[in-house]
C-alpha cells in the first residue's frame, strides 16, 4: 500500500549521532522523512552530521537553563516547531520528566541497548557481559516517565560470543540497532505499530 504522505521524524540526540545517520540514510526509501535534529549538547558530533546534510537542526543547551522544567518547554518549543509525527531519541541522554512526555504520550520513541527489561540505564554491554547473558541486543519503545520502561515496541538480539568483549559486543549491538531503528519507523509508517 502506497503512503499518503511520510511520517514526519524529530530526531532528538545528544552525542555521536550514529542512529541518526543510519535514519536519515533509510528515510531515503520514502516512509519517512527526518524533519529535523535537535540536541541538548553543543559539541555533538550529531548536529555537525545534521549540517552536513542540510537537515534543520536546533540546540537547546540544557546548561542554559535553571531548571529542568524550563528546559524541557524549551524543548518540546524546537521539537513542535518541526511539527513531527514521531519524535525518535536516539543517544538522548537526559531524562526526561512527566510534562514533556505526557505532551507527546504514544509518539515518543527510544532506542536502548539491551533487550529490555533487562539492563535498564547506562553501561549495558559490560553488564550483560558481567551477568553472563546468553543473548543480548537492542529495544524500540515508547517513553514513560520510567526509565527505559515504557512499552516495547520491538527488539533485535544476538548469541553472546563466548569470546566476547564490550567492543565486539557493543560494535555487534550497533549494527542492530541501525536495522532495528529505521524498520520501526517504516512499520509506523504504514500504520503497523499499535501505540495504545
Ligand atoms: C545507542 O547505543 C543508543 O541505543 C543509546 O545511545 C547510543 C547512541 O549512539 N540510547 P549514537 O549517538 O546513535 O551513535
Amino acid at each position: 500500500m502506497g503512503l499518503a504522505r511520510p511520517l514526519r521524524v524529530a530526531v532528538v540526540v545528544s552525542g555521536r549521532g550514529s542512529n541518526l545517520r543510519s535514519l536519515h540514510e533509510k528515510a531515503s526509501e520514502g516512509n519517512y522523512l527526518i524533519v529535523g535534529v535537535v540536541s541538548n549538547n553543543p559539541a555533538a558530533p550529531a548536529l555537525d552530521y545534521a549540517a552536513s546534510q542540510g537537515l534543520p537542526k536546533g540546540l537547546i543547551d540544557h546548561r542554559a537553563y535553571a531548571t529542568r522544567a524550563l528546559f524541557e518547554e524549551a524543548l518540546a518549543q524546537a521539537i513542535d516547531r518541526l511539527n513531527p509525527d514521531v519524535i525518535a531519541l536516539a543517544g538522548f541522554l537526559r531524562v526526561l520528566g512527566a510534562d514533556f512526555v505526557r505532551h507527546y504520550q504514544g509518539r515518543l520513541l527510544n532506542i536502548h541497548p539491551s533487550l529490555l527489561p533487562s539492563f535498564p540505564g547506562l553501561d549495558t554491554h559490560r553488564r550483560a557481559l558481567e551477568a553472563g547473558a546468553r543473548e543480548h541486543g537492542a529495544t524500540v519503545h515508547l517513553v514513560t516517565d520510567a526509565l527505559d520502561g515504557g512499552p516495547i515496541i520491538a527488539q533485535a538480539g544476538l548469541h553472546v560470543a563466548p569470546t566476547e568483549d564490550v567492543a565486539t559486543l557493543a560494535a555487534r549491538v550497533l549494527a542492530l540497532e541501525h536495522e532495528l531503528y529505521p524498520y520501526v519507523l517504516k512499520r509506523w509508517a504504514h500504520g503497523e505499530v499499535a501505540t495504545h
